[in-house]
């Protein structure tokens, strides 16, 4: 992590004061004098200001139920930001690992640890997502080995990859994907003739939806290590 954001999450500083710190000499990392903002801090590194050792507080990893007409980021714009539902500290340095649509609702991670939701969502991971889809017309017989194969969606050159179909009945079905793309879902149910009325994701990993609409629990230490990737 970066020396001045390590000194903003082991105290009540700003950057900007996190920046000046380091400038009037008064951060010390290894004994040595830091002179650089973007010195990275690692795990055994001891890093003092004014003679006080720093200890970083731990990472936040939260699971919330999004409800419709919220959107997935960090400022409020045509709806109000997800994160007006969180009543925590420091709210702004949290984010959204995988973002829903305004109008989709269920399961949504959020923390303040970058490296493990960039992690989480990159597509390298294949880390499964399971859809609940309400759909506007009776679904084909022939979608569940149409979305198994790969579809083709509309401006894009590569066929979305292998996603499992679960038929509950002729409207209702469960869709897992495992990659991540905008509007996936609606896409591929598009490109295939139908459309999706409504969208809830229900599970991440292993990890499924356990909390009421709008409610958010932070995750165990067992769920974080879960859905972490080695990398
Ligand atoms: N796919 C969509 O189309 N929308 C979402 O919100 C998530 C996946």
């Amino acid at each position: 992590m970066r020396l001045d954001k390590f000194i903003c999450k082991s105290t009540e500083y700003s950057l900007v004061d996190a920046l000046a710190l380091i400038e009037n000499r008064s951060v010390v990392v290894n004994g040595i004098i830091a002179i650089g903002a973007s010195h990275q801090v690692h795990k055994n590194n001891v890093v003092t200001l004014d003679g006080e050792i720093l200890t970083s507080r731990s990472s936040r990893y939260l699971l919330l139920n999004k409800p419709v007409n919220m959107i997935c980021s960090n400022v409020d714009e045509k709806y109000p930001s997800v994160l007006n539902l969180l009543d925590v500290d420091r709210v702004t340095e949290l984010h959204i690992a995988g973002r829903l649509d305004a109008d989709t609702t269920g399961l949504v991670l959020i923390t303040d640890d970058g490296h493990w939701s960039f992690n989480l969502t990159s597509p390298k991971n294949k880390c499964e997502k399971v859809y609940k889809v309400l759909l506007s017309r009776p679904i084909s017989s022939d979608a569940t080995k149409h979305f198994l194969e790969g579809i083709l969606l509309q401006g894009e050159s590569n066929l979305t990859l292998p996603a499992k179909l679960h038929i509950i009945d002729s409207y209702n079905v469960f869709l897992t994907l495992t990659e991540g793309r905008f509007h996936q879902v609606k896409r591929m149910f598009s490109s295939i003739g139908n459309r999706v009325k409504s969208l809830h994701r229900q599970q991440i990993g292993n990890l499924e939806l356990d909390v009421d609409i709008g409610h958010w629990r932070s995750l165990t230490q067992a769920e974080v290590e879960e859905l972490s990737v080695n990398d």
